[in-house]
């Protein structure tokens, strides 16, 4: 088991008033799995990754990461086990404007300690397997949104992640190139075995996925896997 959530609630504090924005939520999801979120705007989805991808830990209930607990590690211990774990792909990117190509995918690995000559071979291989190895020079804004989604997947993967959590990652891009960048997720989780826990708003979309999670107000109000004949055409 990757990922266990056992009556985890969460509260965002707005002045006097309290929000209850994630209700009572119990979720496993197994290494290998290839999750989608679905879920009205406001109704948490974010706030239930973030809370997965290690960055929030200010919820009550339980939340083991590989059987382990991090509730009460200190910042330093949860972001390295967050740099080495997960990767992250955004709506909008999230890349370094004026950074290159090449810098921003070797940005975690700088992080992690490595230096630019030991991290070189493995952004290269990272950009090979997004289809981008002849970019690497380029800035963020000399590509296409498609070109830019495939340079952050790219960054997502220089640590190997166990898992990726990709937050509306097609939300800014046309069909065609949604399609592109759902195969790239697609191939990574079934080639690869890597995680994928994916929020969108597209149906569609949700479909690249091998199970569809709906969540309404902060709760989880369906759970079910997608069916074989659905699943979107490759
Ligand atoms: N830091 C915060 N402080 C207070 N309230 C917050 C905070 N972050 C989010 N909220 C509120 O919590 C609710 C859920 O937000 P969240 O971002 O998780 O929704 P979402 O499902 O991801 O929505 P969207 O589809 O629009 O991205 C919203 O009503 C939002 O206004
Ligand atoms: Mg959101």
């Amino acid at each position: 088991m990757l990922i266990e959530l056992k009556a985890v609630n969460k509260y965002y504090q707005n002045g006097d008033q309290q929000f209850h924005v994630l209700q009572d939520i119990n979720l496993k999801i197994d290494q290998g799995e290839f999750l989608s979120i679905m879920g009205p705007s406001g109704a948490g989805k974010t706030s239930l990754i973030n809370l997965i991808g290690l960055i929030d830990r200010q919820y009550t209930g339980d939340y083991y990461f590989n059987g382990e607990s991090y509730q009460q590690a200190n910042d330093n211990v949860l972001a390295r086990i967050r740099n080495r774990s997960v990767g992250f792909v955004f709506q909008n990117f999230k890349l370094i404007a004026n950074n290159t190509i090449l810098e921003n995918v070797e940005l975690p690995l700088l992080y992690g300690g490595l230096s630019k000559r030991a991290a070189r071979p493995i952004v290269e291989q990272a950009l090979v397997r997004v289809g981008l190895a002849d970019s690497s020079h380029k800035l963020p804004s000399e590509l296409s949104g498609g070109q830019q989604q495939r340079v952050a997947i790219a960054r997502a993967l220089v640590h190997q992640p166990k898992f990726i959590i990709a937050d509306e990652p097609t939300g800014a891009l046309d069909t065609k190139t949604s399609a592109e960048i759902m195969q790239i997720f697609r191939d990574l989780n079934q080639r690869e075995g890597t995680t994928i826990v994916l929020v969108t708003h597209d149906p569609q979309v949700s479909l690249y996925g091998d199970r569809l999670i709906k969540i309404l107000d902060g709760a989880i109000i369906a759970d079910e896997p997608v069916k074989e004949g659905s699943h979107a055409i490759q």
